[in-house]
């Protein structure tokens, strides 16, 4: 049972050997949890993860109305009942993807009032492009203290060039525009996988969109999208997670259900580190028997390196053989486990709130840590797997956020970790 509290103890040095098949994407399932609002008929969602953003965008629909029965991991979602429209404030606080179901509800509902939402603390997160972009589709926006209330019912098919491709954005006007008249067309649009996965669950439920993975996706509004099955993407993160996990620590794993090509990025990093990786009928199988070699890497948007996987990089930096510098483009401040592994330590130099030098360590020292962000949380994980003595990782209520019983998975292939 996880409890706010909960801490991971992890005996470093194991060496991790076996199989995964990897939990379904969050950041794929948000959002299409979201766009199945965008029909009154039963929708399937597939094998979802069991991970507290999809619990708490779950909890947060059953407060507005909608029916969600569980079937297995599979979850039935019935938003024919669907009525109010204030979202649970404390809710929208705690999670950033709670944004994403703007572009569902205000089809629904025509006008809502949302806080802005929290999510993890990793630079400003604001919402000022997804707002430009509702404002170019004719949504009107007013600021009323720290929330914003949307009133779509002059809203109109339109063009929309986004300043940066945001992914919550491009996928809130996706979902906006499937059912509004005529052609709306999104310029520098997101092309990470889980908005191409998105776009593929909408056209199964009747929706005209095309471009999907591209800078530049078109939607021609239809009039009404019907039910279906569904079975999302495995979690690219979540597997980029476990690959660095036996870089840091040798030994060697298979993962099913996963894409090699949408982590392309990594793979020629950890390759380039000294890491052994073959692809064969969907199967990505890494070994490692070496100290990883250092390397420069920056971050950024799809196809490149991705943010996500940011702090999962500097734990092998710390351990790697020379200096590497890693340069974060995507978020203004996504550092946050730097001091942590300072004190089991490593040798982090923050030059600005976007760039670390690091020079490599022989070997990092277990103690107590802190989660402050998801991704944080889960690389001081895999710190704690490959460092001398015990770590104690607090507050992984973080880590439950997104990934479906680490510690379950990571015992399975011969860690030592327990919750406790
Ligand atoms: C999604 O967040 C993911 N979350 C994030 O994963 C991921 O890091 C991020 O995309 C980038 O890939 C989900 O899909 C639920 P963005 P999102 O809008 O949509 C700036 C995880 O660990 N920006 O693409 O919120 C923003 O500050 C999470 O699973 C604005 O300036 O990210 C950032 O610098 C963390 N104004 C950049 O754009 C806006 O209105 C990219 O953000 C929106 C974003």
């Amino acid at each position: 049972m996880k409890n706010k509290l909960d801490n991971y103890i992890i005996k470093g040095g194991k060496k991790l050997f076996g199989e995964v098949y990897v939990q379904t994407s969050k950041n794929a399932s948000l959002p299409i949890i979201s766009a199945s609002l965008l029909t009154t008929d039963k929708v399937r969602i597939k094998d979802c993860p069991d991970i507290l953003d999809v619990k708490n965008m779950i909890l947060m629909l059953q407060k507005l109305g909608v029916k969600i029965n569980n079937d297995d991991k599979d979850i039935i979602i019935d938003s024919s009942n669907l009525n109010n429209v204030n979202l649970d404030c404390k809710l929208t606080k705690t999670m950033r993807s709670s944004i994403f179901l703007l572009g569902s509800l205000l089809h629904r509902f025509g006008t809502i009032m949302i806080n802005t939402p929290g999510g993890c603390k990793i630079g400003a997160r604001p919402i000022d492009i997804h707002v430009d972009a509702f404002k170019k589709l004719g949504v009107k926006v007013v600021c009323m203290g720290d929330c914003l209330f949307f009133d779509a019912s002059k809203a109109r098919a339109g063009k929309i060039h986004l300043k940066l491709p945001s992914v919550g954005a491009t996928e809130n006007i996706v979902q906006f525009a499937c059912l509004l008249k005529g052609e709306t067309q999104i310029f520098n649009a997101a092309k990470e996988p889980e908005v191409v996965d998105l776009c593929n669950f909408l056209s199964l439920m009747g929706a005209k969109i095309f471009g999907a993975g591209t800078n530049k996706i078109t939607i021609y509004g239809v009039d009404r999208l019907h039910g279906v099955e569904y079975s999302p993407i495995g979690d690219r993160i979540v597997a980029g997670t476990l690959m660095v996990a036996v870089a840091l620590t040798g030994g060697k794993l298979a993962l099913k259900n996963v894409n090699a090509h949408q982590n392309e990025k990594l793979i020629d990093i950890l390759r380039r580190m000294g890491c052994q990786i073959n692809i064969k009928h969907g199967i990505i199988k890494i070994s490692n028997s070496n100290r990883l070699s250092s390397i420069d890497v920056s971050t950024g948007y799809y196809p490149d390196f991705p943010t996500d996987l940011q702090s999962m990089l500097l734990v092998m930096m710390c351990l790697a053989d020379g200096e590497s510098r890693l340069r974060e483009n995507v978020f203004e401040n996504r550092f946050l486990i730097k001091d942590e592994l300072i004190k089991m330590g490593a040798k982090i130099q923050q030059i600005d709130n976007r760039n670390v030098l690091v020079e490599g360590q022989p070997e990092l020292t277990g103690c107590t840590v802190r989660a402050k962000d998801l991704r944080g949380g889960a690389s001081l994980v895999l710190a704690g797997l490959v460092a001398q003595g015990e770590t104690r990782v607090a507050d992984i209520h973080y880590i439950d956020r997104g990934y479906d019983h680490l510690e379950n998975v990571l015992s399975s292939l011969g860690a030592d970790i327990k919750r406790k």
